[in-house]
């Protein structure tokens, strides 16, 4: 697989496979479904969706089920997670994901829809001062 830089990335492809997830989100109590996916260095693209519970504080992010996938296929430092709603775009990441997103890849790329295309932001911006136990 082609090794992929901050260069080369084809944010419009990495949308696509987040709205591709969104299909796959179990969100009965929200409706609201959101798509995520991870590039990984090596070109390979993992996806993750929301999956909601009746204990509603259980509920998982699209986010953070991507990367905790990208993690198990052997995805150690992702370079980008675009983000996809079905029902409202652009679907900026939460706190909670933006923080799990550090602890990877400060320099992470954050890919949303925006007027049906690509927004590309830097971690940095939406998250300027993430938890860091003093490191
Ligand atoms: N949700 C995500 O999947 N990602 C986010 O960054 C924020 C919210 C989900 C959680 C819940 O299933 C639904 O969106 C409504 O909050």
């Amino acid at each position: 697989m082609e090794e992929i830089n901050q260069t080369n990335i084809d944010y419009s492809k990495l949308l696509k496979e987040a709205k591709k997830a969104a299909l796959r989100a179990y969100c009965p109590y929200s409706n609201f479904e959101v798509g995520a996916a991870v590039l990984c260095a090596d070109g390979r693209i993992v996806l993750g969706c929301n999956v909601e519970n009746l204990s509603y504080g259980l509920t998982i992010c699209a986010e953070r089920n991507a990367l905790a996938a990208s993690r198990v296929q052997g995805c150690a430092k992702p370079l980008a997670v675009a983000v996809y709603s079905l029902k409202q775009n652009p679907c900026y990441p939460c706190g909670a994901c933006l923080q799990v997103m550090t602890e990877f890849n400060e320099r992470m790329k954050i890919v949303v829809e925006k007027d049906g295309s690509p927004e590309v932001l830097r971690l940095e911006e939406l998250l300027p001062f993430p938890f860091n136990q003093g490191r």
